[in-house]
């Protein structure tokens, strides 16, 4: 119900303002149920039923990063966002991801997701000695072989951020699809390398190992090359944080942002 008095207070405010010129010109509410629905089949398996995020970005924001314009939306929709698991999602036409953009936009009014806990006591949590700045980087500091958390906060949501803490491969296996993070073993004459996969092509491929140092590999030198699915170089926490610390942790993740 809350939705539907935004949303069409949303199309009051574009028909407002289109002699400006919007992508969103002409859509009905008709559009946007379309665009809910398209959503729910396309969308909500990554970024959550009501957009809050999950593997995917929290989309309940009122600016997107990769999505400064109406146009941008659409366009990235098509073409996804090239180097992360944001895939393209070729079966929508134009019309159809329009009509999921406006849908997207109409998110970005409503609440954002709320935190657990809090976000400053989870800071310390997350300096606490042997802990997560070994293998991760954030505004420069840290190590290691982890992805950066810089600005995690909009990648992902607070379901998936609990998951990777409590079981991380089974985060892991959930963004496997597309390949965001891969463990994998490579075997030379001189030794064996296990790490994150950050790059592949034909001919090479570049491994982070657990101490942050990059091997660059040529494929013709590998005796062996082995992908270990469903595998986390990252240790499980949930039997090591009470529940307050989780709580406070995944709040200082959520604000990790790049734009406030
Ligand atoms: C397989 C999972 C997956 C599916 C399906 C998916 N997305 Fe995403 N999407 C992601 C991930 C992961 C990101 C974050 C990319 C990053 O920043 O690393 C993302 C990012 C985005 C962004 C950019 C957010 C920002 O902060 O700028 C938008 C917009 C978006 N998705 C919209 C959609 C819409 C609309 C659909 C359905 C038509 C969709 N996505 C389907 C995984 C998915
Ligand atoms: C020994 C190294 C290591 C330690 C310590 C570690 N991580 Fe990780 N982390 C990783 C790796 C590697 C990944 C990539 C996904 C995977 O392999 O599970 C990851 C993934 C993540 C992700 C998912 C990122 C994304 O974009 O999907 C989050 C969030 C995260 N770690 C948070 C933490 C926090 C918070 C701590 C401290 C409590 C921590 N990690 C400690 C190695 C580590």
């Amino acid at each position: 119900m809350k939705t539907r008095i935004i949303v069409s207070g949303l199309l009051t405010f574009f028909c407002a303002v289109t002699f400006a010129q919007s992508p969103f010109d002409g859509l009905t509410e008709s559009d946007l149920a379309e665009g809910e629905k398209l959503f729910r089949v396309h969308c909500a398996r990554c970024h959550g039923i009501d957009g809050g995020g999950g593997e995917g970005s929290n989309l309940a924001r009122s600016k997107l990063k990769y999505a400064p314009d109406d146009e941008s939306l659409i366009r990235l929709l098509g073409e996804g966002i090239p180097g992360t698991g944001m895939p393209e999602i070729w079966t929508l036409d134009v019309h159809q991801a329009t009509q999921v953009a406006a849908y997207v936009r109409t998110l970005g009014q409503l609440e954002e997701e709320e935190m657990p806990g809090d976000p400053q006591r989870g800071a310390l949590v997350y300096q606490s000695p042997g802990g997560c700045p070994a293998c991760h980087i954030v505004s420069g500091h840290g190590s290691g072989v982890g992805p950066e958390l810089t600005d995690v906060g909009d990648r992902r949501g607070i379901e998936y951020l609990r998951e990777s803490l409590v079981d991380p491969a089974n985060a892991q296996s959930q963004t496997m699809g597309y390949q965001d993070f891969l463990t994998v073993r490579a075997t030379t004459s001189e030794g064996q390398v296990e790490g994150l996969r950050i790059n592949e092509d034909a001919f090479s491929v570049q491994i982070r190992d657990v101490g942050g140092t990059v091997h660059s590999l040529r494929k013709d030198d590998l005796v062996e090359f082995e992908k270990v699915f469903a595998h986390s170089l990252m240790p499980e926490y949930g039997g090591v944080l009470t529940g307050r610390d989780m709580d406070d942790l995944i709040s200082y993740l959520m604000s990790l942002r790049a734009e406030q």
